[in-house]
């Protein structure tokens, strides 16, 4: 008997699916054990929520797509960068506001074809949003096609996120935050990069920068946005990379 390949829309449903059932680990994780460690600079943490999400992902991904490279934040992978299929996860994206119990984090896969943006998934298991796209074939949230906003600059909400991390970026962050304060209705940081995007993707806001992002930050969320209509480059305005760190700009048009 001939194995018939799955179609996009099965893989897509399969990750859809893997990253609710992730979602009810961040909602049932005991919070008096979270086995919080620092990385690296300022407000940098990893939970053993944050690992063994990234392992239960690694197992499900490997099944829905044997044939795909794996990078997750939490774990040093090596990928073969050449593969046609690169699964691009941040088990949990927003860690922090996920310690402080903040309700402002999800799980976000991006999945690369061939060097491109080719299908993304972001899930937000405290709003039971669950947002997606496929390349070529519009954006969505829980099965209603989502649209950039029209408003122009001057009825905008402005999202940033700070760089913790960097002292440097996150001084020029605010920096630019001020300049666009003083032309937009009014500013939002939420600690989540992938929820900042998919809110420009549903219209909810109209501009969102970073000044430094790790690829799995953005992987799935940059493609929803560009299927909601929108834009997403770096700050400079050049285009978005898909396996580097980078600035990131998202607007509606
Ligand atoms: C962070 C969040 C935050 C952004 C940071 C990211 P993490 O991801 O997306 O909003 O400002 O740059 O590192 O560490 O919570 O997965
Ligand atoms: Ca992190
Ligand atoms: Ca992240
Ligand atoms: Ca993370």
């Amino acid at each position: 008997m001939e194995l018939k390949e799955k179609t996009p829309h099965t893989i897509l449903n399969e990750i859809i699916e893997a990253a609710k059932e992730c979602g009810q680990v961040m909602l049932q994780a005991d919070r008096a054990n979270f086995g919080i460690k620092d990385k690296a600079g300022k407000a940098n943490f990893v939970t053993k929520y944050d690992c063994k999400i990234q392992e239960m992902l690694e197992k499900k991904l490997s099944e829905i797509l044997p044939e795909a490279e794996f990078w997750g934040e939490e774990e040093d992978c090596q990928i073969n960068r050449n593969a046609e299929y690169i699964f691009v996860v941040d088990p949990i994206d927003g860690t922090t506001n996920f310690i402080k119990d903040y309700h402002m984090s999800c799980v976000s896969i991006g999945l690369i074809r061939n060097g491109k943006r080719y299908m993304g998934v972001v899930h937000n298991p405290y709003l039971n949003e669950t947002f997606y796209a496929i390349s070529g074939e519009g954006a969505y949230m829980n099965g209603n096609a989502i649209h950039v906003s029209k408003d122009d600059l001057a009825n905008s909400i402005v999202l940033f996120g700070s760089s913790p991390y960097n002292t440097e970026l996150a001084k020029a962050s605010f920096e630019l935050a001020y300049e666009y304060f003083q032309k937009c209705l009014d500013i939002r940081r939420s600690g989540s990069a992938a929820l900042d995007l998919c809110a420009i993707a549903s219209g909810r806001a109209e501009i969102y920068f970073e000044l430094i992002l790790s690829p799995w930050d953005f992987a799935a969320g940059a493609l929803i946005v560009e299927e909601a209509g929108g834009i997403v480059t770096t700050v400079e305005g050049e285009e978005l990379p898909c396996l580097e760190k980078s600035s990131i700009l998202a607007r509606n048009k």
